[in-house]
């Protein structure tokens, strides 16, 4: 399926590992022109390489802190009026909730709400102009289904949620959407963590807590990186147009509900 965006210009936040990196090479396969980011320099660069030879596209790799001022200068100093926008941070690790202090929830709170907001106020005017922008946040499944631990991510995330399901109405007309990717268990290098931190815990063996951790999936298995890349290149898509302020959850199964 062509998606109508070659040429398109796209700033993918946070990838260059995991989620992230998956939306960039399938933008980047889709003909975009693709910034990648993350703070470690000598991986950025390797996964730069590494997508020019899979996609043969522009891509530019800028070595910054997506929430610090001056990194977020960087990204717009490469791309200044980027077409697609897709926004990814890390997210503030498991912690019982009485044991959070002030400055770390305001910390996360910058990281998983705040700095979707400022980078989408710098990218949303020319778009509007242009009329057409994609802008799609990578949040998390827990927005909708709760875990006990990830409390900061899932209440700044689902803040973030809230804070731009009026704003996408408010720019519908012109072409620009705003959607959420809310992934599951996704086989990237944080949900390894995660799993070697549960093992740890508990006393077993690594692949014990992986197989327990896919035996609570009705797909049986994690999803894989490029499954989430294609979905959200999808929703950049020409013909994603009328789609807007939506929740993408994709999870193989993991939220019970009908709807
Ligand atoms: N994987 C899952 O199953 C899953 C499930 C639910 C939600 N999520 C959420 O989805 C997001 C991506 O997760 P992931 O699994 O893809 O993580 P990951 O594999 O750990 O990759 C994170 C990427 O973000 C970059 N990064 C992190 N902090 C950054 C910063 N401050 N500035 C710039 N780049 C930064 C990292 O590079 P550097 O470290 O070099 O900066 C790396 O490229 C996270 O918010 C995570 O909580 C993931």
């Amino acid at each position: 399926m062509d998606l109508g965006i070659a040429g398109r210009k796209a700033i993918v936040c946070a990838s260059s590992r995991g989620l992230g990196r998956a939306c960039a090479e399938a933008l980047a396969q889709a003909g975009c022109e693709v910034v990648i980011n993350g703070r470690n320099r000598d991986q950025l660069e390797t996964t730069a390489a590494e997508l020019r030879q899979s996609t043969g596209a522009t891509i530019t790799a800028v070595a910054a802190d997506v929430g610090a001022r001056d990194g977020q200068q960087a990204l717009f100093a490469a791309c200044p009026e980027p077409d697609i926008l897709i926004n990814n941070n890390s997210g503030p690790p498991f912690r019982d909730f009485r044991e959070l202090t002030r400055e770390q929830m305001l910390d996360g709170v910058i990281a998983n709400m705040v700095v979707a907001i400022e980078l989408t106020q710098k990218a949303i005017d020319p778009m509007l102009r242009r009329r057409f922008g994609r802008i799609v946040n990578i949040t998390s499944g827990t927005v909708k289904m709760p875990l006990a631990g990830l409390d900061l991510s899932s209440g700044a995330r689902a803040g973030l949620t809230a804070f731009f399901a009026g704003v996408a109405r408010s720019v519908a007309a012109s072409n620009v959407t705003i959607n959420f990717m809310l992934p599951g268990a996704f086989d990237t290098d944080r949900l390894r963590s995660n799993i070697q931190a549960n093992a740890s815990k508990q006393g077993i063996t690594f692949e014990a807590a992986q197989a327990a951790r896919m035996n609570m999936i009705p797909a049986k298995r994690f999803g894989a990186i490029a499954e989430f890349g294609a979905a959200c290149a999808f929703l950049c898509s020409a013909q994603a147009g009328y789609i807007t302020g939506q929740n993408l959850l994709i999870d193989g199964g993991a939220f019970p509900g009908t709807f």
